[in-house]
C-alpha cells in the first residue's frame, strides 16, 4: 500500500484552508481497504476518512492517517415499474451523479443539484436542499469496517438518518465485541463508505413548493416544469446565493436550522415579529438560522480572514488565507450573539477536525 507523506490538503477541503496530512492513502477499490488493513502499522493507526472535504473545518495538520476515497463507478442496478436503482462509487462527485442520472433519463435527484462533495459523503450528513433530502432517494450503501475489514450493507433505517445527521456522524461506545458491528450505534471514524445506491421513483413527480422555486415558476410562466428545467433553476438559485467553493472557500451552511417548540417560537415572535420560521410535521417549528445571524448584524463581518458571506449569512467563507482557528472563532462569536439575543443555541453542520 503506497502511503504519501506530508500531502497538502488545501485543494481537498472546500474551505481551502492550508493544512497537510502527515500520511495519506488513496482508496480506488474495495481491495485497497483490505491491503491497508493487511499492513499492521497502518491497520492500527487512527484514521480519518476524507471524501470531498466539503463539510470539514481543518484546524491544523491532520495527524491520523487520512483515507482519501476515490472509488469510481456509476451503473443502473435495477429497474421496474416503480423505480430505477442506480449505484455510484463513493468517490464520484455528487453533482456529476445528479447530472448523469438526469442525462440517462432517470430524474429524481434534480433538487439536489450543485451540492458540493462526493457521493460517499452525501449519506454522512444526509444532504438536503429545496424540499428533498438524500434519505428520500436512498436505497442502501456498502461500507467496510476499518477495525475488522468486514464489508457490510446498510439500509436507510440502519443509517439512522436525521436532519443533516446519520450513524456516520456519531462515535460508537467502546464496548462492542470483536467483529460485531454496532448497527445504529455510531460509525464515525470506524467505517468507510464504498458505494451508494439511490432509488429514483417512477413515475417521476416534481418536488416544488419551495419559495425560491415557486418564484422561478411564476417568473417564467412554466406551470409544469421538466426535471431538466428544475435542475437548471436549482443551479441558478444556488449560484446566485451560495459562493462557489472553487473561487471562495466555504462549507455551505455552517449551522443547522434550529427547531423550537411552538411556545418558544410564539415568545420570540412577540419580540421579533419578522423572524423566518416554518411549522414542521411533528409540531415543532424550524427557524431560519441565516435570518437569526443576519438579524444580529453578522452579514459581511469578519474575524481575521474568515467571514460571513454577504449574500447568505448562514455561510462562512475563507476570504483568503483563513485558518481553521479563525473560522471556529468566528463561529463561536456568532453562536454567542445569537444566544444572547434569541436564547437559541446554533449547532454547527461541518465537522471540526
Ligand atoms: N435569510 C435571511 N438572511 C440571510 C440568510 C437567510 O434573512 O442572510 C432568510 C431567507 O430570506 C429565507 C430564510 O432565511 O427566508 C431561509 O434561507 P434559505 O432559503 O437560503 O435557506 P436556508 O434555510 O438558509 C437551507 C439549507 C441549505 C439548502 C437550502 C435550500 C440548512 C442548514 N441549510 O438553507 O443547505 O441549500 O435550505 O433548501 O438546512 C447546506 O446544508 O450546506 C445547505 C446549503
Amino acid at each position: 500500500m503506497f502511503v504519501e507523506q506530508n500531502v497538502p490538503l488545501q485543494d481537498s477541503n472546500a474551505f481551502g484552508i492550508v493544512a497537510k496530512a502527515y500520511q495519506l492513502v488513496r482508496l480506488r477499490t474495495e481491495a485497497d481497504v483490505a491491503a491497508l488493513l493487511a499492513e499492521p502499522g497502518l491497520a492500527a493507526a487512527p484514521k480519518f476518512v476524507l471524501g470531498g472535504g466539503s463539510n470539514i473545518v481543518l484546524t491544523g495538520d491532520v495527524k491520523p492517517l487520512v483515507i482519501k476515497v476515490e472509488i469510481e463507478g456509476r451503473r443502473k442496478v435495477s429497474e421496474d415499474g416503480r423505480a430505477v436503482v442506480v449505484e455510484f462509487g463513493a468517490g464520484e462527485r455528487w453533482h456529476d451523479a445528479v447530472a448523469w442520472s438526469l442525462a440517462q433519463g432517470w430524474p429524481g435527484l434534480e433538487n439536489l443539484a450543485l451540492i458540493p462533495g462526493t457521493v460517499g459523503a452525501a449519506p454522512v450528513q444526509n444532504i438536503g436542499a429545496y424540499g428533498v433530502e438524500l434519505q428520500d432517494r436512498f436505497e442502501s450503501l456498502d461500507a467496510i469496517d476499518l477495525t475488522t475489514g468486514q464489508a457490510f450493507t446498510l439500509d436507510a433505517a440502519q443509517c439512522a438518518f436525521g436532519y443533516r445527521d446519520s450513524v456516520f456522524k456519531h462515535t460508537a461506545p467502546q464496548t462492542e465485541g470483536e467483529g460485531a458491528l454496532p448497527r445504529g450505534m455510531g460509525l464515525a471514524g470506524r467505517a468507510v463508505i464504498t458505494r451508494v445506491r439511490l432509488r429514483l421513483p417512477k413515475p417521476w413527480r416534481p418536488v416544488l413548493g419551495y419559495l425560491d422555486l415557486e418564484r422561478r415558476m411564476a417568473e417564467s410562466g412554466v406551470a409544469h416544469p421538466t426535471a431538466q428545467q428544475i435542475f437548471d433553476w436549482i443551479c441558478e438559485i444556488r449560484s446566485a446565493k451560495l459562493p462557489d467553493p472553487r473561487r471562495i472557500g466555504n462549507a455551505g451552511s455552517f449551522f443547522k436550522n434550529p427547531t423550537v417548540t411552538p411556545e418558544q417560537c410564539a415568545d420570540i415572535i412577540a419580540r421579533e415579529p419578522g423572524i423566518v420560521h416554518y411549522p414542521m410535521p411533528d409540531g415543532s417549528v424550524k427557524l431560519a438560522a441565516g435570518w437569526l445571524i443576519d438579524a444580529c448584524g453578522w452579514k459581511g463581518k469578519s474575524v481575521g480572514n474568515a467571514g460571513v458571506y454577504e449574500k447568505q449569512a448562514l455561510v462562512l467563507v475563507n476570504r483568503g488565507g483563513a485558518t481553521g482557528g479563525e473560522v471556529v472563532t468566528l463561529a463561536r462569536a456568532i453562536q454567542t450573539s445569537v444566544y444572547e439575543r434569541f436564547g437559541i443555541r446554533l449547532e454547527p453542520e461541518p465537522v471540526v477536525v
